[in-house]
């Protein structure tokens, strides 16, 4: 079974399709990491991330990347969504998330295109979604967990700069498919968010053909 989990950043998708992982036992993968990483390189590279020559350039980043921390940070999830909108950049990360989607036994996949353009044939698809006050305060205490210190209203208004430049862009804009069931966070808990999921794929994956 193929479970796509889609939505704007900070909606809760990321728990949300790590839980399923586990409770369905399938192997997952955040597509959102792969753009972080090509955002990083570009910057570790001295690039313009606006440029899609050196944004596709730094799709060759080394697999080692993937684990440096700084891919978490707010900057470089900035600099994904820039590098993100270069259709050469799309069809550079394509493959790999393809080839993990179509694994025999299947895969949770987490990102923004994921139920329109990489599995559109997936069982389940879920759409997360949470008001940007609620993302910015999920944010926020995430930050502030780390040591790091951010105001409330800069992070809300990067959430809405890049809602907007990935909602806008004409490659793979964020959006939900036709048959995706949509699921508001806003005012669930982790649990409870987790739970109305479980249940959205067992209906999903239960529906006929
Ligand atoms: O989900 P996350 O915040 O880590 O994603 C960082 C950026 O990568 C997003 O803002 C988006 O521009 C881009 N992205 C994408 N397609 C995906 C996953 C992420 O364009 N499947």
């Amino acid at each position: 079974m193929i479970i796509a989990v889609d939505g704007p950043t900070a909606s809760g998708k990321g728990t949300i399709a790590k839980a399923l992982a586990a409770h369905f036992g399938l192997p997952h993968l955040d597509t959102g990491l792969l753009y972080r990483a090509v955002g990083r390189q570009v910057s570790l590279n001295g690039g313009n991330p606006d440029d899609p020559g050196d944004a596709l350039a730094a799709c060759a980043f080394p697999d080692s990347l993937l684990d440096d921390p700084e891919l978490r940070s707010e900057a470089t999830g900035g600099l994904a969504s820039r590098v993100s909108i270069h259709p050469a950049v799309r069809q550079a990360l394509y493959e790999r998330q393809r080839h993990f989607a179509t694994q025999p036994g299947g895969a949770v996949l987490d990102g923004r295109d994921i139920g329109t353009v990489i599995a559109p044939e997936a069982e389940a698809k879920l759409f997360v979604v949470a008001s940007v006050s609620a993302r910015a305060e999920r944010r926020f205490k995430e930050m502030q967990a780390q040591g790091r210190a951010v105001a409330l209203a800069e992070i809300a208004a990067d959430l809405e700069a890049r809602d907007q430049r990935d909602r806008t862009r004409s490659e793979a804009p964020l959006t939900a498919a036709q048959d995706a069931v949509l699921l508001d966070t806003s005012d669930l808990g982790r649990e409870e968010a987790i739970a109305a999921a479980i249940r959205i794929v067992e209906r999903q994956a239960g529906r006929p053909a």
